[in-house]
């Protein structure tokens, strides 16, 4: 049995990425809710977030003309209109001045001789509703992501936030409506530790891992999403899951975008730009979703490098005419990863990339102050909060464009943790029971209990290739049903994993059982969704419904876990600013 200690704090955070540590720093910043502690499974400069390469999308206008309303907007259309409008417009209003505020704290940013804040192109990023490509991702060299998470670190560190790193959480304490704290496993002595808060907000980032191929961390296993769905909190549009269009071959490791907005090209086995054929418009600076499918499209129909479409086939990302300058000084990072992991210097030779799994645009339902949503009518619980990638405030409906998570992240983490500050200088102190960790007691000391045959590494390997094949770019109706039911007995199989290592302290194999449960969790709600809309839209691609279809689904989806299975509602979709349209680039 593991030993329980208990805490109290006015906010809680959990996750020490770009989202938690924002809003962290805002929380912590207003009189009243000075007691703010940050719950991480890692050292928080070690997040995810620190990923996101190229860059941070505002309409600084610093290089060409540029308007809030034009990324609002290209925003809305990329997202194939499942975008909530108002919350688009604050995206994009607040970007600008969230990036400068960056800049005031400190943040490297990459300048232009005159010492402005430079910005480069991105995918789906438009000039006049569209016309053409824009220069509006500010950008740290490729090491964007990174740097937002060191800025944000010692800010909070300045503000003497409370940080408990190497702690995982394992429940969060509900009752009715009502979030009185959440309970973690401090990694290091196997202890569980009781936090009670007047507001906890969930910021745990992706849950990529649950794709073979993918550019996530291995600790992005949505442990805040799959916890909640356990406490019955719905999650919104888990069926839209992105795929970057480039990511080492073989590896999935991100090459940024970056790459493109400085003028790399992708080429098929003849040497064919072929995006010309799919957007001529924005050829490669299309939105991911329709590069992505362009690249398989290429590899099925025999075009991929090794001309083989049954085999783990590849297209070529050229950036041997940026020369080594560019690549050198803009994209430092990718260009080491290039030698590392390919032994390859993109100065002279094009990169190997395919498709990898890289955001789920869905994830636990908010409003635009980061309250999580009960209910498709607007109901709310009550000091519970999400925000960044594990939430979904409904910025990127069913596909994102590069450099909106950053913007996500900062511009909602911002907005919950101003909110959470307004929220506990309101609220008593919060009382949670004498047994608030009875729950997480009991499944820890089954867990370490459980007797059977099964390995979990068997068991992921069968979640990532269902995911990955079933429920990947490319989808159908009869896959998935089979997939819901192959995962259902995934998870069913996890209860027969025997846990060896009986030690307390860094229980790797314990709290990779956890984690296993949380992927399987969320892609049984992943699956379940994804069958259930029987249309065509942003990044998902049915082959037996090729269409979008708006007048039966232009509606977000809510998805309940019970059990293992799921039970599906719906939530309206904002469209107060701009009329859907058919998407064309
Ligand atoms: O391509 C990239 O640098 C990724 C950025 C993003 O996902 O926004």
């Amino acid at each position: 049995m593991s030993r329980s200690l208990r805490h109290e704090f006015d906010a809680v955070i959990i996750g020490s990425g770009g989202a938690g540590l924002y809003a962290a720093l805002e929380a912590s910043r207003v009189p009243g809710a000075n007691r703010t502690a940050v719950i991480s499974k890692l050292l928080p400069i070690r997040s995810h977030t620190g990923a996101a390469q190229g860059g941070i999308g505002a309409a600084l206008g610093n290089i060409e003309e540029d308007k809030p309303e034009w990324h609002a907007f290209d925003t809305v259309k990329g997202g194939d209109y499942l975008v909530d409008q108002k919350a688009a417009a604050i995206l994009a209003d607040d970007a600008v001045q969230a990036v400068y505020d960056l800049e005031n704290r400190g943040l490297p940013f990459s300048r232009t001789p005159e010492g402005k804040i430079d910005q480069r192109r991105f995918g789906g990023h438009t000039r006049n509703f569209g016309e053409a490509p824009v220069r509006r991702a500010c950008y740290a060299a490729d090491r964007t992501g990174h740097m937002i998470l060191q800025t944000l670190y010692q800010q909070c560190i300045k503000n003497e936030v409370s940080f408990f790193d190497e702690f995982h959480l394992v429940d969060v304490l509900i009752e009715g409506r009502k979030c009185t704290g959440v309970v973690a496993l401090e990694l290091a002595t196997g202890d569980l530790h009781v936090f009670a808060s007047k507001a906890v907000l969930i910021a745990t980032g992706g849950f990529g891992r649950m794709f073979r191929t993918t550019s996530n961390a291995y600790a992005n296993t949505g442990d805040g999403p799959a916890v909640l769905a356990r406490r019955g909190v719905p999650l919104q549009d888990m069926e839209f899951f992105q795929f970057h269009p480039t990511g080492i071959r073989g590896m999935g490791i991100l090459i940024t975008e970056g790459v493109r907005g400085e003028g790399g090209i992708l080429r098929n086995r003849h040497g064919e730009r072929f995006m010309e054929q799919y957007t001529p418009t924005l050829l490669d600076l299309a939105p991911r979703d329709m590069i992505a499918r362009a690249i398989l499209t290429e590899i099925r129909a025999g075009r991929g490098l090794l001309g083989d479409p049954t085999q783990d086939d590849y297209v070529h990302l050229d950036a041997t005419h940026l020369g080594r300058d560019v690549l050198d000084k803009k994209l430092p990072d990718i260009s080491d990863f290039c030698r590392t992991y390919l032994s390859l210097d993109p100065a002279e030779k094009p990169i190997p990339v395919q498709p990898t799994a890289h955001y789920g645009m869905g994830g636990i339902g908010t409003d635009l102050e980061g309250r999580v949503v009960a209910d498709g009518q607007g109901g709310l619980y009550d000091g519970l909060y999400a925000a960044g990638e594990c939430a979904c405030v409904s910025v990127h409906g069913a596909n994102r464009l590069g450099t909106n998570s950053l913007v996500d992240l900062v511009v909602f983490g911002r907005r919950a943790g101003r909110h959470m500050s307004e929220f506990v200088n309101q609220t008593d102190s919060s009382a949670v029971s004498a047994d608030a960790s009875a729950w997480a007691q009991e499944l820890m000391s089954g867990l370490s209990k459980q007797q059977g045959d099964e390995q979990a590494e068997k068991i992921r390997m069968s979640m990532k290739a269902i995911m990955m094949d079933a429920v990947g770019i490319y989808r159908r109706g009869d896959e998935m049903a089979e997939a819901v039911t192959t995962l259902q007995g995934l998870r069913r199989a996890t209860e027969q994993v025997h846990v060896g290592d009986t030690s307390k302290a860094y229980n790797t194999d314990l709290l990779e059982l956890l984690e296993l449960g949380n992927l399987l969790d969320l892609a049984i709600v992943t699956a379940a969704c994804a069958n259930d809309r029987k249309e065509s839209r942003g990044a998902h691609a049915r082959e037996d419904f090729p269409d979008r279809d708006d007048d039966n689904y232009l509606k977000h989806t809510l998805g309940w876990l019970e059990g293992d299975s799921v039970r599906l509602g719906a939530r309206g979709v904002d469209l107060s600013i701009w009329e859907p349209k058919p998407r064309q680039y």
